[in-house]
């Protein structure tokens, strides 16, 4: 068999929202599909590599021949990234829940009475993505972000770029006009140090594609 671009290359691909519990039966969480996580750990283990998909709650079919690691919460999604690295690529599409509540209720909460209701205080969730692109010990080669931004795209997103510490931010525009958050297709920039490139709007498949071709090209230089 012929040897594929990435073959012999390693990828950690987080995807999906993730769920922050409140009680037993009701959580914290976003309109994430997962679709543009999917495609892209489909799109890099058909370009060769071995991928490990950390998936949080999603009703997409486990994607054939990747490890899917499905976790609910971000500290379970950071605790599952943190235990498969070293990698040499990490891509983290997922819209991880910036906070969690701090007191969980182990039974459900009762209304008491349309005068009152509850008040939950939050606290902030461990930023996945920057704690893997901020390692000085097994940081990957190629630590790529999702920025999903709703006014100054770019501006936003080369800042979180560096505040993060991530080689690539992949911008989306997710007002609720464009359908793009939980919709089937994207338009997207990738802004890296040096470089900003837009790609029109294509299938979150189509997406998937053209960044793992850029993902080729980096490896090739
Ligand atoms: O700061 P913001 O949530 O806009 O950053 C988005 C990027 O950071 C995405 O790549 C997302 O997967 C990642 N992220 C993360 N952990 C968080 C928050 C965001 O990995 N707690």
């Amino acid at each position: 068999t012929a040897t594929k671009p990435l073959s012999g290359k390693t990828a950690l691909v987080t995807a999906g929202p993730t769920y922050e519990p409140i009680d037993p039966v009701r959580f914290l969480g976003n309109y994430s599909s997962g679709r543009q996580g999917y495609a892209i750990a489909e799109e890099l283990h058909d370009a060769g590599a071995q991928v490990t998909l950390i998936s949080g709650p999603v009703s997409l079919l486990p994607p054939q021949n990747i490890r899917l690691i499905s976790v609910q919460t971000a500290q379970e999604m950071l605790d599952a990234c943190l235990s498969n690295i070293p990698v040499d690529i990490a891509v983290m599409t997922a819209a991880v829940a910036d906070w969690r509540v701090k007191n969980i209720s182990n039974k459900k909460i009762k209304k008491t009475g349309d005068a009152q209701t509850p008040t939950f205080d939050l606290i902030t969730n461990p930023d996945i993505l920057a704690t893997i692109a901020q390692k000085n010990i097994n940081r990957p080669k190629l630590v790529i972000g999702f920025a999903a931004e709703t006014n100054d795209l770019l501006d936003n997103a080369d800042a979180k770029r560096k505040r993060k510490n991530c080689d690539w931010i992949v911008v989306n525009d997710v007002s609720p006009d464009t359908k793009i958050m939980g919709g089937v297709e994207n338009e997207v920039t990738i802004l890296s140090s040096s470089d900003k490139q837009h790609f029109k709007r294509a299938d979150k498949r189509e997406i998937g594609r053209l960044l793992t071709k850029e993902i080729i090209k980096f490896f090739n230089h």
